[in-house]
């Protein structure tokens, strides 16, 4: 599906009209998963010939992260609107990558592996927080350290080097303090290439994990126990091309579940890989949806809509990333529920916004107190994050009147033309490019500046 075209209005300019009380029905096709194709391209600088990444989500982090390689002197080209041919048999690095390419994308940080053991050192700007949080990569650095690498931050950026002139990196046995996402892939791609054996503990198990280790093994990587909390790599000389297909988005998937609970609706999603959305599943059918999965494709039917609490823990724990979306749907559960956000520090942006909705919602130190109500009602708000945004979204579908929502530039890094595929199910969503709406943020933003010391870490 080719999305409308975004003009070259400012993104941050652009909202959504969203018409309330929608149901919605039919079949949505999933996109690619984001945080896989990511560190996926950052993998293909490992070899100097070409991998072909099939099924890559249309989305503005993939832009980005496309800008960040062709500075690397990557080439990529395409031959259909979802499939990426790279090839970096002329990797190198100019002056530093330019901070603000490096800095707008904290995915970028993925590379630092693959370009540390491709050309033996690196510079690159420190991946900065964002709203969620403060997103240190202390474990990343650690993890480099204990495979050789010499490695210094400093005025904000991190410098990479491989001692020796063999300019290799050395296998190592590494115990991660918390099970990083980030960090495992970092480190993963690093002891591809290394000397020696790498086993890492307490490593994250994520789907998008398996899903680079399923194409780095393709290549020539030698890797097992992906998807445990131990995996050990055996370096090798070179890594090869490869064929690669990126596995489904099972956060675009989790997050097609939750608005169709919210609305009360019926649809199917699909392709999708059922035992990525376990935790999501399992938590929705608590919630009173019934759920068929058949295959690749999976139906959700609801009824009613029961309060139920939920704590976010690594996979396959419930995602951080649907914490967002599924407190939308609890707020209008009958019921209270309590929602625990344990990954990040501040990913709780949403529940002042859901308040001015009408939500009846508690912050007390990252748990979200619930009180569900009838129904919401139409605002116009801007989401503070990429998941907020999809939470407010949801909120709006269900909600009585017609809601404006902005934020568009944090919602269209990891949805791939998510208000064309809602307007497929039966939505009336209008993207306004020009039109500038009021945001009552003020008073939204007012209340999150007081809530900010109810924040605590996580
Ligand atoms: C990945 O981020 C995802 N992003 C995130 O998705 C996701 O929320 C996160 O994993 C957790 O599942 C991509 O894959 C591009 P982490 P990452 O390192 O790798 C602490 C989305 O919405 N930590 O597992 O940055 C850190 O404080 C995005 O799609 C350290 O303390 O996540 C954080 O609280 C948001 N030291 C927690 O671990 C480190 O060196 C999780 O971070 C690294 C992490």
């Amino acid at each position: 599906m080719i999305c409308v075209s975004k003009n070259e209005s400012n993104l941050n300019s652009q909202n959504l009209k969203i018409k309330g009380k929608t149901i919605l029905k039919g079949k949505v096709k999933i996109s690619g998963a984001k945080n896989s194709a990511l560190v996926l391209l950052a993998a293909s600088l490992l070899t100097n010939e070409k991998v072909i990444l099939n099924n890559v989500p249309k989305l503005s982090d993939i832009e980005k992260m496309k800008n960040i390689l062709k500075h690397l002197g990557v080439k990529l080209n395409s031959n259909n609107a979802n499939n990426l041919i790279i090839n970096s048999k002329n990797l190198h690095i100019g002056d530093n990558l330019p901070f603000e390419l490096v800095n707008g994308l904290r995915a970028s940080f993925f590379c630092i592996g693959p370009l540390l053991s491709r050309l033996g050192e690196v510079t690159l700007a420190l991946p900065g927080g964002c709203k969620i949080g403060k997103r240190p990569i202390d474990q990343h650095i650690t993890g480099l350290r204990e495979l050789g690498a010499n490695i210094e931050v400093e005025n904000g950026f991190v410098n990479a080097k491989i001692q020796g002139e063999k300019k290799k990196l050395v296998g190592s046995k590494i115990f991660l303090s918390c099970p990083s996402v980030g960090a495992t892939e970092t480190l993963i791609m690093a002891a591809t290439l290394a000397e020696g054996r790498t086993v890492i503990e307490n490593a994250a198990r994520e789907p998008e994990i398996q899903d680079l280790c399923l194409m780095l093994n393709k290549m020539g990587a030698q890797i097992q126990g992906y998807g445990d909390s131990k995996i050990t790599i055996d370096g090798v000389e070179k890594l090869s091309g490869c064929k690669h297909k990126v596995i489904p988005d099972r956060i675009e998937a989790g997050t097609f579940l939750i608005a169709s609970a919210a609305t009360l609706s019926n649809i199917t999603i699909g392709p999708v890989i059922p035992n990525h959305l376990e935790s999501v599943l399992e938590t929705l059918k608590a919630t009173g949806s019934k759920i068929l999965i058949k295959g690749n494709e999976i139906t959700i039917k609801t009824k009613e809509i029961k309060a139920v609490n939920i704590k976010t823990a690594p996979f396959p724990g419930f995602p951080t990333d649907l914490q967002a979306p599924f407190t939308a749907l609890m707020a209008i559960a009958k019921g209270n529920s309590e929602i625990s956000e344990t990954i990040y520090e501040n990913r709780m942006g949403h529940v002042d916004l859901l308040n001015s909705m009408g939500a009846s919602i508690q912050l007390v130190n990252n748990i979200a107190k619930i009180q569900g109500v009838d129904e919401l009602k139409g605002q116009n708000l801007k989401g503070s994050d990429l998941r907020s945004t999809a939470a407010l979204i949801i909120a709006a579908l269900s909600a009585k009147d017609t809601s404006y929502i902005g934020g568009l530039e944090h919602l269209d890094r990891g949805y791939d033309c998510f208000e064309s595929k809602l307007n497929i199910l039966g939505a009336n969503i209008t993207r306004n490019f020009n039109e500038q709406i009021f945001f009552n943020q003020t008073i939204v933003d007012e209340n999150i500046s007081k809530n900010k010391e109810k924040f605590k870490a996580a």
